[in-house]
């Protein structure tokens, strides 16, 4: 019971790693406020149990609806002691100079403006209770280049370099601020963005992964149940990795490769 009456909104909580984070943080004790957009987060409350859990329609790229959502964290459980920034999705996957002006601005809507409201209006309300913490999902390609992925890349990296700066306005005032960067993980999100094309977990390795898998949903929301507890206590503006190991760098060349090329010898 790691968030023992600890009260948490989860953005994009009606799929994937959002729906994974509000299961495990009602299991660690918390009442968790389910908001998301795609009216799936009813059902996901509904499941969770009238007591532990509110769903909340809420797009996190308006004000108002971010408004919203907090204050039904106030309202309905008297407070708010966790946020997780959570909603986004990649758009469109294309070289850059095809993108559209459109594009550029739902992206940047849902994953980093969604971020800044989310910690406006959550760091408002944490204030009046003194303290709270905030973990923002970022992504790999926050901080490796996804080709195709430009305008998500670029939102991603502004959501960890706002994480780390917010982290220093509120260090002293018991808010602490974190990252999660996922890598490849299996939901909704990879074959929507993929054409339906990408395969199932476990049945064919993933180039680049060190760990050669897709991640599961599950071991993202562990990762933010660590930041979000006080198992985390100490730790502000950190970027936490869970990929595998694809964002460690260079992962060698196969011991074996029997069709390898003949290079000159080397100078
Ligand atoms: N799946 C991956 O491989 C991967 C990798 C790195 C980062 N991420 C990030 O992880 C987060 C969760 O994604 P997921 O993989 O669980 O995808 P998902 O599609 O399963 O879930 C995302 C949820 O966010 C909601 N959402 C999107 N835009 C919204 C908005 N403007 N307002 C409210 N809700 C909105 C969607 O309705 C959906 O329910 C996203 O920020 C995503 O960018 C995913």
């Amino acid at each position: 019971m790691r968030l023992k009456e600890k009260v948490a909104v989860i953005t994009g909580a009606g799929s994937g790693m959002g729906r994974c984070m509000a299961e495990l943080f009602v299991r660690e004790g918390a009442k968790v406020v389910c908001a998301d957009r795609s009216g799936r987060q009813d059902e996901v409350a509904e499941w969770l149990g009238a007591d532990a859990a509110i769903a909340v329609q809420c797009d996190v790229g308006i004000g108002a609806d971010v408004q919203r959502m907090i204050t039904t964290a106030e309202e309905r459980f008297g407070r708010l002691d966790i946020l997780c920034n959570n909603a986004g999705f990649g758009g469109r996957m294309m070289p850059l100079h095809e993108q559209t002006e459109e594009n550029f601005e739902i992206v940047h809507a849902a994953n980093l403006r969604g971020v800044f409201l989310g910690m406006k209006y959550g760091i408002i309300s944490m204030l009046k209770t003194g303290g709270g913490a905030i973990v923002n999902t970022a992504s790999a390609a926050a901080v490796v280049g996804w080709k195709h992925h430009a305008i998500y890349s670029g939102a991603k990296a502004g959501v960890l370099q706002m994480t780390k700066s917010a982290a220093l306005d509120y260090a002293e005032q018991g808010i602490r601020i974190n990252a999660v960067l996922p890598g490849n993980t299996w939901t909704g999100l990879v074959p929507a963005s993929q054409g339906n094309a990408a395969p199932p977990p476990g049945t064919r390795a993933l180039p680049g992964v060190p760990m050669n898998r897709w991640g599961l949903p599950q071991e993202i929301a562990a990762a933010a149940l660590f930041l979000a507890s006080d198992d985390a206590s100490f730790t502000t503006g950190a970027a936490l990795p869970v990929d595998g190991g694809y964002t460690i760098g260079f992962s060698g060349m196969a011991a074996e490769t029997s069709d390898a090329p003949e290079f000159p010898p080397p100078f």
